[in-house]
């Protein structure tokens, strides 16, 4: 029997239907193994906000750093939802565990799942077979373009002042100037570029070739960041000669990403080229209700669709969970990994297996892969493969 105190943050607009979703998947895990999940669910967000003055309740960041064991998050964002100093209400959230619990490193799988449609002309058909398509890019996430946010956000969580970047002169500009500094450290891009490569161990290599590979996307031709990021990876290569180091810059990336998604295994960037990134790497895993994501450190994790609140499709029981079930996937591989637990690995990779088997099932789909399905439906008909081979095991 092994317990795991869960935070659930559902957050906003669709955020709301999908951690239902992700709470239905640990629900039926209890239901039919020995593992148990306390969840507490937090409500929290910029509609939260405008309805009590508080981005969460006092006491929730500390709640997600010293009683959650991982944390569940669904979508961050409301309309007209803004704090008084301009920062997206429900930051504190988001930006405040990524910062404040010291999760630096965004890991986000790329894999395009058998019968799902690749997006990239918007038509519902493959140029691609499945296994074209199996990436993972981890985007750091403490520092660089973020960093100020970053900072700013995890204080208020913490209950404490704001922070704002100093003063700064900038030679040739006249009138007002707005700007964020772009702060990266050796020892931030030290730990992210250490990761993909342990990650990249674990993987079978590039789908082109079988090789094991680790990219390093930057824009060291223009900006010193980047070159010190680049450097840090030489360092960090180094220690891993198994490994294939590759190198590119941002906006060269993004053409070959698109064409030649095969040639990529484990891909690691910066902060904001990473949030661009990967929201253009999802329309090669059918749209970002395909696209799951984990925020982790060392001692800390939170999971969380790479999606929006999508407010527009907010409350129709409409957008695909599968993102969300998939976010779970990760958070149960994280407990597993780190309490050796191989027994809830197992159950982490049947539970990968029951989307897998749903998706190349096909008859339950979300308008965004050409179904009709709804959330609920999606969502149940996932769990109710998953209690199946659970109880055949
Ligand atoms: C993401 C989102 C966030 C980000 C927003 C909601 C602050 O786009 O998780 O990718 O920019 O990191
Ligand atoms: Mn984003």
């Amino acid at each position: 029997m092994s317990d795991h105190v869960i935070a659930v943050l559902p957050g906003d607009g669709t955020g709301k239907e999908v951690a239902v979703e992700a709470q239905r998947i640990l629900d039926t895990i209890q239901e039919h193994t020995n593992h148990g999940f306390e969840q507490t669910v937090i409500p929290c967000g910029g509609q939260h906000y405008l309805a009590t003055g508080e981005e969460w309740g006092e006491g929730s960041f500390e709640f997600c750093r010293d009683d959650a064991d991982a944390i569940f998050m669904g979508a961050i964002g409301y309309p007209g939802a803004w704090l008084p100093n301009g920062d997206l209400a429900g930051g504190s959230v988001i930006l405040g565990m990524r910062s404040g619990l010291d999760l630096y490193a965004n890991v986000r799988p790329i894999r395009l799942y058998e019968g799902v449609p690749h997006k990239v002309h918007g038509r519902f058909t493959n140029i691609w077979d499945p296994d074209m398509v199996n990436m993972v890019i981890l985007r750091e996430n403490t520092e660089g373009l973020y960093h100020s946010l970053l900072h700013r956000s995890a204080q208020r969580a913490k209950g404490l002042e704001g922070y704002e970047p100093p003063e700064m002169e900038f030679p040739g500009l006249h009138g007002e100037v707005a700007y964020d500094p772009r702060p990266i450290s050796a020892h931030g891009s030290e730990r992210l570029i250490k990761m993909g490569f342990d990650i990249c161990n674990t993987r079978s290599g590039a789908p082109v070739d079988g090789v094991s590979r680790v990219s390093c996307i930057d824009k060291s031709n223009v900006t010193r960041g980047c070159q010190l990021f680049r450097r840090t990876f030489d360092t960090v290569a180094g220690s891993y000669s198994n490994i294939e180091k590759d190198y590119g810059y941002i906006d060269a990336f993004t053409q070959w990403l698109t064409r030649t998604p095969e040639f990529y295994d484990v891909v690691v960037t910066s902060n904001m080229f990473g949030d661009i990134a990967t929201d253009l790497a999802s329309v090669l895993q059918g749209g970002m209700g395909m696209a799951a994501s984990g925020n982790i450190g060392d001692d800390h994790a939170f999971f969380e669709p790479v999606h929006g609140s999508a407010p527009k499709h907010a409350g129709q029981n409409k957008v695909n969970p599968i993102a969300s079930i998939n976010s779970v996937q990760m958070m149960l591989d994280w407990l597993a990994r780190r309490s050796n637990d191989d027994d809830l690995l197992e159950v982490s990779k049947i539970l990968d297996q029951s989307v897998a088997e749903h998706l190349k099932d096909g008859s339950s789909l979300t308008y965004d892969l050409g179904g009709t399905a709804s959330c609920t439906d999606v969502g149940t008909s996932i769990a109710s493969r998953l209690a199946t081979h659970l109880k055949e095991r």
